[in-house]
């Protein structure tokens, strides 16, 4: 038997839609894989009830599928589904590592990076890996065809609404087209996430997670976006943006400001009427064979 720690992600960065995701310390999916002629699932922990244990609705089969072997799954859920954490991801990288390691495939992170991003596609209906990625490599990861990771050491702290919001819906509420201008401007954000990633600059990493097109379109989503935002900004956040397809806000920050920027994340979304809560985090490792 196998067991994987999975941490939770974060996607998007605000202007790396699809492209950037850092790894969380926290939380996190345990994973356990067993060899068995035919794949079986069983789920448990946070929102399982609402995660298919049938192999060919459930992402880790399509994972499974795609490496061409089968299991015995076991999945302990600490990052809860449609939060904006990457909770398919979670489960899908954990089984890609596990499966890589219990059947000694011999696989790069790439190419479980891509065997895991399958697993997304029965989510979400794309095969994107900004989830999968960093949940695989830990740190900073920029991601297409093949991904890119980069050592990062920064502080997060996490906001979760009382909301759902589906990977789909939030995916099919984006522009179809962006103006000569907005991409330049993305251009221009994203280009400061990956220099203030590599600078070690809160600052600069925060200022370049702006984003006026994915972000703009899904923040209505979310209600009680502004004022959460806004209360975290005033708080000392360096940058604020969606955690993935939401509903989960990211801030990044200093190290000290963490507690002030929890405490505002939930008093701006208590002001809009949103119970929610906020925890903080850093930038993490990924996937872990405990
Ligand atoms: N990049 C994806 C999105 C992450 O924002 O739709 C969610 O899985």
């Amino acid at each position: 038997m196998i067991e994987v720690r999975a941490p939770a992600t974060s996607a998007n960065l605000g202007s790396g839609f699809d492209v950037f995701g850092v790894a969380l310390d926290k939380p996190a999916d345990i994973v356990r894989l067993t060899k068995a002629e035919r794949t079986s699932i069983s789920v448990n922990g946070a929102g399982a009830e609402y995660i298919p244990e049938d192999p060919k609705k459930n992402t880790a089969g399509e994972v499974l599928r795609s490496l061409g072997v089968t299991a015995r799954v076991e999945m302990d859920k600490g990052v809860r589904p449609s939060s904006g954490l990457g909770s398919s991801a979670a489960s899908a990288a954990g089984v890609a590592v596990a499966a890589n390691e219990l059947y000694d495939l011999g696989l790069s992170d790439d190419e479980l990076i891509h065997a895991a991003a399958q697993g997304e596609k029965v989510v979400s209906g794309e095969a994107h890996k900004d989830n999968v990625a960093p949940c695989i490599a830990g740190g900073f990861t920029v991601s297409d065809e093949r991904t890119t990771a980069f050592d990062a050491d920064f502080h997060v702290v996490v906001a979760l609404p009382d909301i759902v919001i589906s990977t789909r819906d939030a995916r099919g509420a984006l522009p179809s087209s962006v103006s000569i201008q907005q991409r330049s401007e993305t251009v221009a954000n994203a280009s400061h996430v990956v220099a203030g990633v590599l600078k070690d600059d809160v600052e600069m990493v925060g200022a370049g997670m702006y984003d006026d097109v994915v972000e703009e379109a899904r923040a209505p989503l979310i209600e009680g976006y502004d004022e959460a935002r806004d209360a975290a900004l005033d708080a000392g956040a360096t940058g604020v943006t969606i955690s993935g397809a939401g509903p989960a806000l990211l801030a990044v920050c200093e190290r000290e400001d963490k507690p002030d920027v929890a405490e505002a994340f939930v008093e701006g979304f208590w002001n809009a009427g949103v119970e929610s809560r906020a925890f903080q985090a850093r930038v993490g490792d990924g996937c872990q064979v405990v």
